[in-house]
């Protein structure tokens, strides 16, 4: 997706800019470029990646003051012409913008009927053009960029510089994100905190509907309405080390490989020996609050809505509070019956992604309580939720979601024991939840170590066209998130279903050259799963069995043996081999395994 840089102070800004960039790199993208202000704007613009752009800045691309873009194309195909930044045509104000402008059409019409000429296919050129029609008029670079986003309907983050006002740079935030990075005597802005934790800790983000002015010597904020508003600073606790592979050779095998210490961080200072509870005082609820949920309703996007199906889970049989999950894509547009009973929970690795945000906005629209589990602090999802839990696993760099994954499965776990021990969940019962969870990070050393194992695996069945994922219950959502990992990343076509539909259709698609993942953990639908197990067979179907114990050779052509924890607990171990798998498949098969073709890391728009 879309990223945005910029830089105010006495540095040289072009080197920067273009290392700002090259952090976002991880979102997406598929073309960049960069302006700088010295006597006029400076501008270098490529379809490609950011080493192209690096390489066509001329060493004489000189200025203290500029902002850069990485653009996942809307509008208009990817092209030089198409990258921002965007110029208006007399080329004193340069826009870069992530988002779209719904009402571009119309307002490129208006334009062009006045005489504007365009030069590019993009919806942010009208941004350029607006602003430069008052920005000679007024008496600042912000009145002109307000006056401009009056006009906009639509969701933007946005960074303008005027070669007549060479000291600022202007950003503003509507629906995607604009954070602000605090420096010695220098400024920075960009739309995700990785591109600033080199240079900065002490970040303000934006609200919608906010803009900024960025000096040298400092920021100001104001409201739409111009009013200005007071920003209280936010301490970033991961620094630029945080972005690093540190030695692997992808991003995601580094990001499978820290889940033991990431779900060690999830549960640090949260597990109570004295009462067997969790203690979550993020919830912001007293106890007799917190039991007068009768529902819970979980919302998330792709991988985030997987592991609600294991929460939801988690909560009806711990808490017993009936509790399911849903797509937030889905549930903001379906007029969803908010209940003042039902406690909503939003998950988000990035906490910006815009459906799940919208999804939370229509809530608390209608009154709804909702908490957020969340990884980015202070993200828009965090800010916009009543309470809720941060994951504390990290940056998660590759595209493909993993140890956010577990950390939020975990943070489900301790949420379900709060509930419960509040509820009717026995001390005895909540301890051996507390004593699971502890074993956690260790179980999943031991199954890091299979990776040798997984690795033959993935290479045995990663030719095949198409894979298919089961399981029953809570061994589902486990099948859902390996289908999506192996699809994701690898682009074999991957089903998940629950293993009891099977016979209801799929069965059909099933023989020698659709291998089956089955996730069979030793709970007691052990039988049904085996029997399931056998019905696969006898329709020539190979099996690769994930589960607790050695399958037999009748029933599965191969297994993984995982350590067995608390039945309830065990969907989050049984989903790590099935990570590794996706991932050496996906290097088996020669893909761009951080950045596969097509997907974003954080889908900020629509
Ligand atoms: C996960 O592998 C995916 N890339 C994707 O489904 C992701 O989980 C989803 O877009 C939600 O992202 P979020 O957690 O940042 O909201």
């Amino acid at each position: 997706m879309c990223g945005i840089v910029a830089y105010v102070g006495p540095k040289d800004a072009a080197p920067i800019l273009l290392e700002g960039l090259q952090r976002l790199e991880y979102r997406g993208y598929d073309s960049a470029g960069v302006v700088v202000s010295n006597k006029g704007l400076k501008v270098r613009k490529v379809k490609g990646r950011v080493a192209d752009l690096a390489a066509a800045v001329p060493a004489r691309f000189k200025g203290t003051l500029g902002i850069g873009h990485t653009r996942w194309a809307t509008h208009g195909a990817p092209s030089d012409v198409n990258a921002h930044p965007h110029l208006s045509s007399d080329g004193r104000i340069a826009v870069v913008h992530n988002g779209i402008i719904e009402n571009a059409d119309e307002l490129r019409a208006k334009l062009e009927a006045d005489g504007v000429v365009f030069s590019s296919e993009t919806d942010t050129e009208v941004l350029a053009h607006l602003i430069a029609r008052t920005a000679g008029e007024t008496d600042s670079l912000e009145e002109a960029v307000r006056a401009a986003l009056k006009r906009v309907v639509g969701t933007y983050g946005i960074a303008v510089v005027d070669a007549g006002r060479p000291g600022e740079v202007v950003v503003a935030r509507n629906g995607s994100p604009i954070v602000l990075g605090i420096g010695e005597k220098e400024m920075f802005a960009a739309s995700d905190v990785a591109a600033l934790v080199r240079y900065t800790r002490q970040v303000v983000h934006l609200e919608d509907g906010e803009l900024a002015v960025l000096k040298a010597d400092g920021f100001r904020t104001f409201a739409g309405d111009a009013r200005p508003t007071a920003k209280e600073p936010l301490t970033v606790d991961w620094d630029a080390g945080h972005y690093d592979t540190g030695g692997y050779e992808h991003y995601l095998l580094k990001e499978i490989s820290e889940q033991p210490d990431t779900v060690a961080r999830t549960l640090r200072g949260r597990l109570d020996d004295r009462f067997h509870i969790a203690h979550l005082g993020g919830l912001n609820m007293d106890a007799r609050e917190t039991r007068s949920f009768r529902r819970v309703k979980i919302i998330g996007c792709g991988s985030a809505y997987y592991s609600g199906q294991i929460g939801a889970q988690l909560i009806e049989e711990l808490a017993r509070i009936p509790a399911d999950a849903e797509p937030a894509s889905e549930f903001r547009y379906r007029g969803p019956v908010v209940e003042p009973d039902t406690l909503y929970v939003a998950i988000s690795q990035s906490g910006e992604t815009y459906d799940t945000l919208a999804a939370v906005q229509e809530l608390k629209r209608k009154g709804g309580r909702v908490l957020g589990i969340v990884n980015t602090v202070g993200s828009a999802i965090a800010r916009e939720c009543d309470g809720g839990l941060y994951l504390h696993a990290g940056p998660e760099v590759s595209v493909a979601s993993t140890k956010a994954f577990t950390s939020t499965a975990v943070a489900f776990a301790l949420l379900a024991l709060h509930l419960g021990r509040v509820r009717d969940l026995s001390p005895a019962e909540g301890r051996r939840i507390c004593q699971g969870l502890r074993a956690l990070p260790g179980q999943i050393k031991e199954i890091l170590a299979l990776e040798p194992q997984i690795k033959e695996l993935a290479h045995k069945y990663a030719g095949s066209p198409s894979m298919m994922f089961v399981g029953r219950v809570r061994g589902y959502p486990v099948a859902r998130e390996g289908a999506q990992k192996l699809k994701e990343i690898s682009y074999v076509h991957a089903e998940a279903y629950p293993a009891s539909e099977l016979k209801h259709g799929p069965l059909a698609l099933i023989g020698p050259e659709m291998p089956t993942v089955a996730i069979v953990p030793d709970d007691e639908l052990l039988d049904k799963n085996l029997t399931t197990l056998g019905e696969i067979r006898a329709r020539g179907g190979r099996v690769l069995m994930i589960g607790h114990r050695a399958a037999d050779p009748r029933l599965a052509d191969d297994h993984v043996v995982v350590p067995k924890n608390e039945t309830e607990l065990d969907p989050i171990l049984l989903t790590i081999p099935l990570q590794l798998f996706a991932y050496h498949a996906a290097v088996a098969l020669g893909r761009d395994v951080d950045k596969p073709r097509n997907l974003a890391k954080s889908v900020t728009v629509e």
